[in-house]
């Protein structure tokens, strides 16, 4: 029996994570075109059988699904309006890193072309594509990710998460937030530690295991921030914001910069300040989340 036939794909954007995405696509079995900017970048995929096509118009022309992984929206935006004339019956997913507000506005531009959008988040390195960890985040126009569910598998797992085509970036820049709360965490100890005369590769595997017991916390703490009972299980803000100006004061005289740092005791003392010193570190959400304007009132800055 001949194996089935595989719908044609483009996929425009051969950074790292272009490519891989690209690798994935042919490695399913996908007749998959390819464009990028500086043509140098598909040489190895022209070598597995990629097409490569001359301009976004051509490559857009040539697959019913568009992988876009591009550097940002405004690159995003720029290349599909020279593909635009091509656009219509095709189905755009934009793997391309955004905030919810540029994908909504792209999901406009892009149905109004008469192509179908839907955008994504991906969670994963580019070594990561296709394989058992690699995570996508999906959200959009459901038709379309349904089609190509199968399609999309080939860069890890598929995870759908509603019709409003900004929600899979909140998620995925809502989990890069956590990420990079965990590596400056990670950074900032390091620098301390290394100020201190210990190689980081021997404090590597027990600041592992600290925050590997601190990640069971999080259940309990995002049930309390569900309730708004912030009961602080033994470990007060009162206590945790005294014991923080310890930690701020061995830097200083480390000679480690405490700036990573400071944000999250000028967080404590607030919460300290307003009358949360009883409870636990959960409330902090409600101290965090001031509204899309921001609240008066208080010492932070947004970006
Ligand atoms: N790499 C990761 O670990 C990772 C993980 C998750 C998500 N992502 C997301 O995936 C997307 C691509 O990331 P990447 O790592 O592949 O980045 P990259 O290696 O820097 O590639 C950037 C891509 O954008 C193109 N580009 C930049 N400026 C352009 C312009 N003015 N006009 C046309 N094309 C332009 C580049 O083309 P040239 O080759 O011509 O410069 C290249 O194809 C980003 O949104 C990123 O946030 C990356």
């Amino acid at each position: 029996m001949s194996a089935p036939r595989r719908r044609p794909v483009t996929v425009l954007g051969l950074g790292v994570m272009g490519r891989a995405l690209a690798s994935a696509l042919l490695a399913a079995g996908h007749p998959t075109t390819v464009w990028n900017r500086t043509p140098g970048r598909s040489a190895a995929l022209a070598g597995t059988g990629a097409n490569v096509a001359g301009s976004p118009a051509e490559a857009v022309a040539a697959g019913e699904l568009v992988v876009v992984c591009l550097l940002d929206d405004e690159v995003t935006r720029r290349v599909l309006d020279e593909a635009a004339p091509a656009l219509a019956g095709r189905t755009v997913v934009d793997l391309t890193n955004g905030t919810p507000e540029q994908a909504r506005r792209l999901a406009e531009w892009v149905t109004a072309r008469g192509a179908r959008h839907v955008d994504g988040g991906i969670m994963a390195v580019p070594a990561m594509i296709g394989g058992p960890g690699a995570l996508v985040l999906y959200s959009g126009g459901q038709d379309a990710f349904l089609d190509w569910r199968d399609t999309l598998a080939a860069f890890g797992e598929a995870r759908w998460l509603g019709t409003d085509p900004g929600r899979a970036a909140v998620y995925d820049l809502a989990l890069l937030a956590a990420m990079y709360g965990l590596f400056g965490g990670f950074l900032h100890a390091t620098a301390m530690i290394r100020a201190a005369g210990v190689p980081a590769g021997e404090f590597a595997p027990m600041v592992t295991g600290w925050l590997t017991a601190m990640l069971g916390e999080l259940p309990a703490m995002a049930a309390a921030v569900d309730s708004g009972t912030h009961d602080g299980d033994g470990s007060s803000l009162r206590m945790q914001a005294a014991g923080f100006g310890n930690l701020l004061a061995a830097c200083r005289d480390l000679g480690v910069d405490a700036g990573l740092m400071r944000p999250v005791r000028d967080l404590l003392d607030e919460a300290v300040a307003r009358g949360h010193g009883e409870e636990g570190l959960s409330v902090l959400v409600d101290l965090l989340h001031t509204g899309a304007t921001g609240s008066p009132g208080t010492a932070r800055s947004s970006g």
